[in-house]
């Protein structure tokens, strides 16, 4: 890049190094279309308002988009001396219109360019994100609606506790992930106002129209202060701690897939173009994308503590720390792309072990609060009906059975309430249909869970 745009105050060029140091085009370049597409926005207010001439206007909002025709094209290549992308964008404009290129500069400053590319940049992401968020909430439900009566363990503790299903057990998953897509429309909302026309920090001068540039670019509205306008980055921190909370979510997922495709469980397997092998053990299949997943989650909480902690002590307005939002969120933003648009096909394309998830429901006494329900129901009241069950699960463990098989004598020995029906109680099957409680496991209430879900994903 040749002279710099302030190079009438130094009496100096700046040092390589220090050029280096503080340029932020090898991360910011990604703006360039949101660049343009502000400064479009910016000329036309600035010809509408008269500050420029109508034909000024004409000629860099024309060319403007050639440069974003030649950049689209790769006949432009960015280049990595500039300082940003802010300052590369408006050389070549005026290296090629000469004079007039450079007045699309007047009223503005590189502080509420920068704040104002980077909330275009982050828009159209969050719409991305919430796309793919959509997609995997509509694999869940059609998994789930294949798996309402594939009854598995409930855990806590990650102990046996209760009977579901496995389509019960993935809409919990479907309603964290719709709660994601409120938290990014929340956050959407309040990052869709304008900053453009807080100048360096104290507005302008100049008669300008933020609700014009605020109109065209899309925002509900300008920033109601040139202060703030420059300064704030709660956008991106707001945009990273939701993106931290779906990749928590994916992480837990995540970590009970590697659970489940473990010979200890095998509840599920991988599809083949889905897991990995090893370079010495040739037995091995690895769910080494959860596993990536889970770690990213940890980079990705990390890029959310770096912006907080960035901001924490800056003082009002612009402060060129701030220029280390980008990376941060930019960290984020594709690796919870790149998690999410992985994640799906893995999901889509594994197999349920329906008779492992059984047979280990079937082990572990899962169903002794209904054993204990059944006395509850005959009369008993319910901690003197869960001392007998405790009691009976210890018989079961000292003659090596379950409740299922433990005889009637067995029962009516430590209540005179039990009857052979004790048995249908605590088969599982009616252990999981009847729990028909809203939001419960039941094959119906999980059908109703399904419909739900999938309305709320079409409005
Ligand atoms: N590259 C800078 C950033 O990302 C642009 C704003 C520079 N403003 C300034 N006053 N130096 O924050």
């Amino acid at each position: 890049m040749s002279e710099k745009m302030w190079a009438g105050r130094f009496s100096k060029e700046v040092d390589s190094g220090v050029n280096a140091f503080n340029s932020s085009v090898s991360f910011d370049s990604r703006m360039y279309r949101q660049d343009i597409k502000g400064s479009i926005a910016h000329a036309s207010m600035l010809g509408k308002a008269g500050i420029i001439s109508a034909e000024d206007r004409k000629k860099i909002v024309a060319e403007l988009e050639n440069i974003l025709a030649d950049l689209e094209s790769g006949a432009l290549e960015i280049d990595p001396t500039a300082e940003d992308i802010h300052m590369f964008i408006e050389a070549v404009l005026t290296q090629r219109i000469g004079e007039t290129g450079k007045r699309l500069h007047t009223a503005r400053s590189r502080n509420d360019q920068v704040a104002l590319d980077v909330r275009l940049y982050l828009r159209d992401e969050t719409e991305e994100i919430k796309a793919l968020l959509k997609q995997l909430i509509i694999v869940l439900s059609d998994t789930a609606e294949q798996n309402t009566d594939t009854i598995m363990p409930g855990y806590t503790h990650l102990q046996r506790a209760q009977p579901i299903t496995f389509g019960h057990h993935l809409m919990a998953y479907a309603q964290m992930f719709l709660r994601d897509i409120s938290r990014l429309n929340d956050a959407a909302r309040r990052m869709n106002q304008c900053p453009l026309g807080s100048g360096a920090l104290a507005g302008t001068t100049y008669l300008i129209d933020r609700q014009l540039t605020s109109q065209l670019l899309g925002f509900d509205c300008p920033t109601a202060n040139s202060l703030d306008g420059v300064s704030d980055r709660d956008f991106c921190i707001e945009l990273a701690s939701a993106i931290s909370i779906i990749m928590t979510h994916l992480s837990r997922f995540s970590e009970e897939i590697i659970l489940w495709c473990s010979w200890e469980f095998k509840f599920i397997e991988l599809d083949d173009a889905f897991a990995t092998g090893s370079s010495i053990m040739p037995q091995k299949k690895n769910p080494d994308i959860a596993e990536l997943v889970r770690g990213k989650c940890g980079r990705v909480i990390g890029d959310n503590m770096t912006l907080l902690t960035m901001m924490k002590g800056l003082p009002l307005a612009y402060n060129k720390d701030m220029q280390e939002d980008k990376e941060a969120i930019f960290d984020a933003i594709d690796n919870v792309k790149l998690c999410l648009s992985t994640f799906i096909p893995m999901l889509q394309t594994m197999t349920v072990y329906r008779d492992n998830m059984r047979n280990a429901a079937a082990k572990g006494f899962i169903n002794a609060t209904d054993c204990a329900d059944y006395l509850v129901k005959k009369g008993m009241a319910f901690r003197d009906a869960y001392k007998i069950t405790g009691g009976l699960v210890a018989l079961c463990i000292e003659k090596k059975t379950d409740l299922e098989h433990l005889p009637i004598e067995d029962y009516l020995s430590r209540s005179e309430l039990f009857d052979t029906d004790v048995y249908d109680a605590i088969n599982l099957d009616t252990c999981v249909n009847s729990r028909i409680s809203y939001g419960g496991p039941s094959p119906e209430s999980v059908k109703k869970q399904i419909e739900d879900v999938r309305g709320a994903l079409d409005e």
